[in-house]
């Protein structure tokens, strides 16, 4: 019997590439469409909230019009069967891992879906348009940001995530360039707890001679592949 018992994931925006939504740093991606700096920092927020809200509203349908993968329920499949330990760590502000019916899933960027009121710190699943500053349902204050970790911010659930790759005997990253901190640190973080580490991508990320194994292709191909590798051992 193999001795994996704890898994954690890491996952980008590369396994909802083929749900048809945009990666970061492809040709076509979102940063080559808008600048870092004008859409996804506090300081972007403070200087042009429409701008910023509207990105963010974009996103937000694009999600909503988005359907998991195969990789997504792959992962869900593994969620639902794995009886040891399993965390989903995801870089993306989709709500897809959720939607193919995964659970122990970790959002350290935020949620599209997801409404922060800078007024009275309430948070709320929210579908609709920001940029039309809609009131906060719980203080009326017209203050409601997207819930959404932006550039210079501290990513969420650090300790959670930490301690999950202090305990792991398996980390796997799937679609990820390994381009932005501190995701792209959790390799070592694991390696160093003696986990094995295994990387799924279309290329070969900028981490990947930190994983013991790469294997590359494209996410709806390669994670149901290794879901029924590690289910069967
Ligand atoms: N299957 C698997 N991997 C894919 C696929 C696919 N179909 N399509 C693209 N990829 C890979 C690319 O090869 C690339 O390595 O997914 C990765 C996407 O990299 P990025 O666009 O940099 O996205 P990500 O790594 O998630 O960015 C991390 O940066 O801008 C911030 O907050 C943003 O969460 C994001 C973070």
């Amino acid at each position: 019997m193999d001795a994996t018992r704890n898994i954690v994931i890491l996952t980008g925006a590369g396994i909802s590439a083929e749900s048809g939504l945009a990666t970061f740093r492809a040709e076509d991606g979102l940063w080559e469409e808008h600048r870092v700096e004008d859409v996804a920092t506090p300081e972007a927020f403070a200087r042009d909230p429409v701008l910023v809200q509207r990105f963010y509203d974009m996103r937000r349908a694009g999600v909503l019009a988005a359907q998991p993968n195969a990789a997504h329920h792959a992962l869900a499949r593994l969620d639902r069967d794995w009886t040891g330990d399993l965390l989903i760590v995801t870089q993306n502000i989709d709500d897809l891992h959720e939607r193919a019916g995964a659970h122990r899933v970790l959002h350290m960027h935020g949620e599209a879906l997801g409404a922060w009121c800078t007024a009275c710190d309430a948070r709320h699943r929210w579908t609709e348009p920001l940029s039309d500053n809609p009131p906060c349902p719980a203080c009326s204050e017209g203050a409601l940001r997207p819930d959404i970790v932006w550039f210079g911010e501290m990513p969420y659930g650090m300790e959670r995530i930490f301690a999950a790759l202090a305990d792991a005997d398996l980390f796997v990253s799937v679609g990820t360039s390994g381009a932005v901190y501190p995701a792209a640190g959790f390799v070592q973080a694991a390696a160093e707890a003696g986990a094995r580490t295994l990387e799924l991508n279309l290329d070969r990320s900028l981490g990947s001679r930190l994983f013991d194994e790469t294997r590359l292709g494209p996410a709806s191909t390669l994670v149901p592949a290794w879901v029924e590798e590690v289910l069967a051992r």
